[in-house]
């Protein structure tokens, strides 16, 4: 039987300090039940005495979840503890994280002080905790940097003050892989009491490493590792939670697993992402909007043939319903002898042969194809006029109005018009659009970005769409981001209707 890895989720406290990403006490309770279905064990819900929201927060989070073990941060300061010990009090299972800096830059020029001073002051933190809870958590902030035979010492006096959970933030994102690891295996081997407590790594990505730090420090004995959704937190971000479960899933011959319901990933991703308004790019793994998508021609027909010729995971096991094919000058007779038949036609080898000639015309012109367009290139009369064009856009928004929006649609060569109110002018944009299509669909994703930082700046959309299970892409782009957004819209709508 593999060892256990516990996931502690501080998407509510590291990700959450993020600019920008602050969320209300009513959005994190919802993230963290969202966590507790997926199965995290911790859920570090905030930093109790750095707000008075931040400590509601806590408490609310702590009536909310019943399963994981909800954790309190703190500095090794008294009245820190104590705020985060009474934000726990509706806790079933409470966790106060304490600790302080122990690398020659936090304890020099941060703290002003001297190693001896520091590794009292983190012992009288731990002692002081366990006044409230049995569970205690010590961070060595920027372990990752700091002296190993030292961080040793501290450890094995934490330990001793009764700290559960030792964690080796590499605040910094300093480590390489193979340095984390060693550092690890160093406190295994030269803390005495190493095995009464469990080390936990928590990661940052500056170099890019945070997933492979703490999958190298799990190798060398961890086995609580931190994360966040999405990877969001400070600057490049923590531990990505989807990426060290998958790898952990995907490679049976680890000595240690997860009890995350990974089918929970791709949900729970798109609530942090929409909640915290940080788009999620494109390329991300696991989550990202192409992590699924075959667009080369060799790929896709590798991919027809047999999933896993080029797909490390299945889709499904992380919420997503299948893999897409995107259909574009670069994609083969496979892929598009994959969506006709799907669109129920039944073509001989020669018929394919002057489909594809055609449908290499089309897509050099046209970019993406999609399911209108095939129609149009099997001869489909209806499909020549583009099935939803927009006509016309008028807007009314400002302070102290209430946003408004006219839209004029062509449906099939047929004006449509509608007017709607909404909570801004894409929302509105958006109601009109959607009393004009009676089609039900929900918005997957909706992101709005712009090339450079400047206010003429071109606005690019990207939209997906969710009808009857489907997924639609559409973009858009314009110097007016409420047209793109129309746009990206009906580019969506386009392929649906
Ligand atoms: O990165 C870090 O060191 C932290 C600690 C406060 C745990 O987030
Ligand atoms: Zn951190």
């Amino acid at each position: 039987m593999s060892d256990r890895i516990y996931i502690f989720d501080t998407t509510l406290r590291d990700g959450e300090q993020v600019p920008g990403c602050q969320l209300n006490t009513i959005e994190k309770i919802e993230v963290a039940r969202t966590l507790e279905v997926l199965g995290v064990d911790v859920i570090e819900a905030g930093f109790p005495v750095s707000s008075p929201g931040d400590f509601q927060s806590v408490v609310e989070i702590a009536k909310a979840v019943s399963n994981p073990i909800v954790c309190a941060l703190t500095r090794a300061v008294e009245k820190d503890i104590d705020v985060a010990a009474q934000s726990l009090k509706f806790a079933k299972r409470g966790r106060i994280h304490t600790g302080i800096g122990t690398s020659p830059y936090h304890i020099v020029s941060k703290l002003n002080s001297n190693p001896d001073e520091i590794l009292d002051r983190a012992v009288r933190a731990v002692k002081y905790a366990k006044r409230y809870v049995e569970d205690v958590e010590f961070y060595a902030e920027d372990a990752g940097r700091s002296d190993n035979e030292y961080l040793a010492r501290v450890v094995e006096a934490v330990i001793k003050a009764g700290a559960t959970v030792i964690n080796i933030p590499d605040t910094t994102g300093y480590c390489l892989p193979g340095e984390y690891g060693a550092k690890i295996k160093f406190l295994m081997e030269n803390v005495p009491n190493v095995h009464k407590a469990i080390l936990s790594t928590h990661c940052h990505n500056d170099l890019g490493m945070a997933t492979a730090n703490s999958l190298s420090g799990a190798l060398n004995g961890a086995r609580q590792i931190e994360v966040t959704m999405n990877g969001i937190g400070e600057r490049a971000g923590n531990t990505a939670l989807e990426e060290v479960v998958m790898a952990i899933k995907t490679h049976h011959g680890l000595p240690f697993h997860t009890k995350i319901n990974s089918k929970g990933i791709f949900e729970a991703s798109r609530l942090v992402s929409s909640l915290m308004n940080m788009p999620i790019q494109a390329n991300k793994a696991i989550v990202g909007r192409n992590a699924f998508a075959h667009s080369s021609g060799i790929h896709q027909d590798g991919v027809l043939k047999n999933r896993e010729n080029y797909e490390i995971i299945d889709p499904v096991d992380v919420g997503i319903k299948e893999s897409a094919i995107i259909l574009s000058a670069r994609s083969g007779r496979a892929a598009l002898n994959h969506h006709l038949t799907d669109m129920g036609y039944t073509l001989s080898k020669g018929e394919l042969d002057d489909a594809y000639a055609r449908f290499l015309v089309m897509a050099d012109e046209r970019k993406n194809i999609n399911e209108h367009d095939l129609s149009e290139l099997m001869g489909d009369q209806n499909s020549e006029t583009k099935s939803v064009e927009l006509e016309l856009l008028q807007v009314v928004a400002g302070k102290s109005t209430i946003p408004m929006a006219t839209v004029h649609l062509k449906i099939r060569g047929e004006s449509c018009a509608a007017t709607a109110e909404g909570n801004g002018p894409i929302d509105a944009c958006f109601s009109a659009v959607k009393k004009i299509i009676k089609k039900e669909f929900s918005l997957e994703e909706f992101l709005v970005q712009t090339l450079t930082r400047g206010s003429d700046d071109l606005g690019k959309v990207h939209v997906q769409l969710n009808h009857k299970g489907k997924m639609y892409y559409g973009f858009g782009a314009n110097i007016d981001i409420v047209t793109a957004s129309v746009e990206a819209l009906v580019d969506a709508l386009a392929k649906v209707v």
